[in-house]
């Protein structure tokens, strides 16, 4: 079977480190907050070029932390893309915020600026782009449109570490990025973790404040805070693949223009645009044959995924907001055509070749 990632093949790959930096923090004894959260924190911030990161307990928490640091609450509408993992709209939600949907853009998959200025009401408080797959949002426009109207901008960078537009890191546009260390991510931790970045120190404050139940001095609780902290195992763990990021990113970069050579004809394969630099989190194509093509991949033991089937404007979670089908249409024509291929670093030569075949074989053809 080829899996569509396999977090395990890296584990072998850097076994004999990873094994002494997991050991070694059971040994310090400093098991939260400890060195390696802090130099983690350091490293993440200088390899993005941001001015700092605060590690914390999920992606998840980092967009609803990001939220509560800008003072986005009740009464306050974000606007952000309904084509996104449910933990997108759920950060808004968890501060007392309002999604309000922009559709996507159908060849790139990420919000369409356009649709944005078309959703801005005299509520609007911020834009919340995602980087799908791992292809950065057109940061360039959201920022005009954003700084137009004094809107903030958080970054959803869970799928997307190491993406770059005209070289320049995704998480260090806005105002604020969430980044996740889920194991299956471009770099994952061993459990859960994420990661706020922002070069605004006045946000850095306030989220290490938040992620330490709401105060900056022990048993001095100034606000309603959580408890959100990178463990320190996990850093251990993330400061041992760092290093190895952009050689991560180089092979998914190859494995997908491998990728593109060979089925461009055959089905749509992700854009590729001058200046933005695409780090493959997925390999996400697109056919109006997508069911029939998931089956036939499976039954030759090919691991596919739909990411995502259903728009989050049609989720019941989030009935409330009373949007119906038809209210977004490129997000839903998406939903029904994409299928992600198998894609990660470790991925064989041969293994791919597999794929590739099988989707040949297929031999459908979807016009977008
Ligand atoms: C687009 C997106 N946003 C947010 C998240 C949330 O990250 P986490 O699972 O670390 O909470 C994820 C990943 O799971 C994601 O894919």
């Amino acid at each position: 079977m080829i899996p569509i990632c396999d977090v395990t093949e890296q584990y072998r790959t850097l076994k004999g480190q990873i094994d002494a930096a997991v050991l070694d923090v059971f040994a310090h004894g400093q098991y939260i907050n400890g060195p390696n959260v802090q130099a983690f924190e350091r490293e993440l911030a200088a390899y993005l070029g941001c001015g700092y990161a605060v590690g914390l307990n999920s992606g998840t928490d980092a967009l609803h932390l990001a939220l509560r640091a800008l003072d986005i609450g009740p009464g306050d509408e974000v606007i952000t893309t309904p084509f996104t993992f449910v933990a997108t709209t759920e950060a808004i939600g968890i501060v007392g915020a309002t999604p309000v949907f922009a559709d996507i853009d159908p060849q790139r998959f990420t919000i369409d600026p356009k649709a944005i200025e078309a959703a801005i009401t005299p509520r609007t408080r911020a834009i919340l782009p995602v980087h799908l797959y791992g292809f950065p949002a057109p940061m360039h426009e959201i920022l005009a449109i954003a700084q137009r109207y004094g809107l903030a901008v958080v970054e959803d960078c869970a799928q997307a570490i190491g993406a770059t537009i005209e070289g320049r890191h995704v998480g260090t546009f806005g105002d604020a990025a969430a980044f996740s260390f889920f194991p299956s991510k471009n770099l994952g931790a061993y459990g859960d973790g994420g990661a706020l970045c922002t070069s605004r120190p006045d946000l850095a404050e306030r989220v290490r404040a938040l992620r330490a139940h709401g105060g900056r001095v022990k048993y001095h609780h100034e606000e309603l805070g959580v408890n959100s902290r990178l463990d320190e195992v996990q850093a251990a763990i993330l400061r041992v693949k760092l290093p190895h990021l952009e050689r991560w990113i180089a092979r998914r970069r190859a494995h997908a223009a491998a990728y593109d050579a060979a089925l461009r004809e055959v089905v749509a394969t992700p854009v590729e645009l001058g200046g933005y630099g695409h780090v493959y989190h997925q390999y996400t194509i697109r056919t109006s044959e997508r069911d029939r093509m998931q089956r036939a991949l499976g039954d030759l033991g090919i691991q596919t995924m739909v990411y995502y089937p259903i728009p989050l404007h049609l989720q019941r979670v989030l009935g409330e907001l009373g949007l119906r089908e038809g209210a977004f249409p490129h997000a839903e024509f998406a939903a029904r055509e994409v299928l992600s291929l198998p894609m990660y670093p470790e991925l064989r030569d041969e293994q791919r070749l597999r794929v590739v075949r099988a989707v040949r074989a297929q031999g459908a053809f979807a016009a977008v």
